[in-house]
């Protein structure tokens, strides 16, 4: 199989490309950033898949880009759309007529966060921001062009040892201050990017995936636990063996431009039943990761 996979300078496509490293697969794997195929451009997303080159077509598309800059969209609404939907709309239409699967990441910021239990796939959405508006947007559009064939996973608090998270920026500010401050009032789950991408490729490899005609489905997928950004921070100094005083805050606190949800909790019933895919604990990824940034 052919698999395009964009994003690939972004923590999820990176992720997905240091397993694709590590492990010998059967498939052929295409990993593509901005250079590549912009998809702030609709000629650049056209050129892509009609050049010569690329001639050949996908079996499946896994969209790991998105314009992920949480407060910026609040003024780049234009931009974050275009990334976040018309793109994804447009990725969706050629994934259709090249017959290609297609895998889209999505967030938990399409809840506002008011609800009590951990949200499942069927829950009303309500975006609380633009960026959050513009993903809904893409899920949308996607299941409008493919009602069969796709997947929408949504994750939530991704990091990585790559890129920009709140891990390393935790990590990073510990050297510059004594005290640091962290909102205690926002709850969830953080998903350590390598445990996403070792999902989807269980997916990919699973006859669940591979039976034809599926009505596209919306899965929730990130580690397993509940806590707060302050509890969060608290853990990876520890874990870093970091002696940095974390204080709780409330959002009210320290007010950001684009509004964050309350409690954006996901029920990962459906995606671990239908795939068997692993769900580590929050803190045993957390370890993981901080093991190899340690090593870095
Ligand atoms: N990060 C989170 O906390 C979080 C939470 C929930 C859901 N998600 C979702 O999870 C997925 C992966 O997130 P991530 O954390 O891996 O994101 P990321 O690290 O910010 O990477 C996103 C990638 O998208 C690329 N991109 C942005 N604009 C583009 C454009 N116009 N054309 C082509 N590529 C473009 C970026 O390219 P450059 O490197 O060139 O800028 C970047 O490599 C996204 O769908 C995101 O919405 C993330």
């Amino acid at each position: 199989m052919r698999i395009l996979v964009t994003g690939k300078n972004g923590q999820l496509g990176k992720s997905l490309h240091k397993l694709v490293s590590e492990k010998k697969y059967d498939n052929e794997f295409i990993f593509v950033g901005r250079e590549e195929v912009d998809l702030s451009n609709n000629n650049s997303i056209i050129n892509y898949f009609d050049n010569h080159d690329n001639h050949d077509k996908f079996d499946i598309i896994i969209n790991c880009a998105a314009y992920t800059a949480v407060n910026k969209a609040e003024e780049e609404q234009e931009l974050a759309n275009q990334v976040n939907h018309l793109a994804v709309k447009q990725l969706a239409g050629i994934a259709k007529e090249q017959k290609a699967r297609l895998i889209h990441i999505s967030t938990d910021y399409v809840f506002d966060g008011t609800g009590n239990n951990p949200y499942k796939e069927t829950d009303k959405t309500n975006p609380i921001n633009i960026y959050g508006e513009t993903k809904l947007a893409g899920e949308q559009a996607l299941k409008e062009i493919m009602p069969a064939n796709a997947m929408i996973i949504r994750t939530s608090w991704l990091y990585s040892e790559f890129g920009n998270n709140f891990v390393k920026t935790m990590l990073r500010l510990s050297k510059e201050r004594d005290e640091i401050n962290v909102v205690s009032d926002q709850i969830g789950s953080p998903t350590y990017a390598t445990d996403l991408a070792g999902a989807i490729l269980e997916i990919i490899k699973s006859k669940e995936f591979r039976e034809e005609n599926q009505t596209t489905q919306i899965y929730h997928y990130s580690n397993e636990g509940e806590i707060n950004w302050y509890e969060f921070a608290k853990e990876i100094f520890e874990l870093a063996d970091i002696h940095c005083a974390v204080k709780p805050i409330t959002t009210k606190q320290y007010p950001t431009p684009a509004k964050r949800p309350k409690n954006t909790l996901m029920n990962k019933a459906k995606i671990a039943k239908t795939f068997s895919v692993g769900i580590p604990d929050w803190k045993e990824s957390l370890n993981t990761c901080i093991t190899i940034l340690k090593e870095q």
